[in-house]
């Protein structure tokens, strides 16, 4: 199947960006270790990141019109912010999974709301970059359960 990973704003900084609470590895690092799972799994790997909010929306459209299967999300600020990226998801009907560095729920209160978690098929928080690999082996499961 293909997946599509989305990376919100200032992610690309991850690294350099508050190692305490997001941790040491770069995107690149992420980004390289979920494309040899995926490889793996047998699935297509679509990787993005992107400080716009509207460039997300497009990413999102886009999926939509490649067929892509299944989304991996990692929204950053924009988790708290954007009634139009939810829109977009929502419109496209594309399943994913809502995927954290941190543990926001242990943060401050404006972290505490997401646009996404009501309409995702789950979300993950908390565990760093691991987060990612358990978010592509779950939806390796929810797509084989489709069929
Ligand atoms: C984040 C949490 C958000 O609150 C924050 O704005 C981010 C990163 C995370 O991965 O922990 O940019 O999504």
């Amino acid at each position: 199947a293909t997946i599509t990973v989305l990376n919100g704003p200032n992610l690309n900084l991850l690294g350099i960006r508050e190692p305490g609470l997001y941790g040491n590895q770069t995107l690149a690092d992420i980004k390289h270790r979920l494309e040899q799972k995926a490889g793996e799994l047998n699935h297509q790997l679509n990787f993005h990141q992107n400080n716009a909010e509207h460039q997300i929306v497009e990413l999102i459209h886009e999926a939509y019109h490649a067929h892509v299967d299944f989304i991996i999300i990692n929204p950053a600020a924009f988790t708290h912010t954007s009634v139009a990226i939810r829109d977009a998801l929502l419109a496209t009907k594309i399943p994913f999974i809502e995927v954290h560095l941190s543990n926001v729920h242990a943060r401050e209160s404006f972290r505490q709301h997401s646009y996404f978690s009501d309409i995702a098929k789950g979300v993950i928080c908390g565990l760093g970059a691991t987060g990612y690999e358990l978010a592509l082996l779950a939806a390796h499961q929810i797509l084989a359960e489709r069929h």
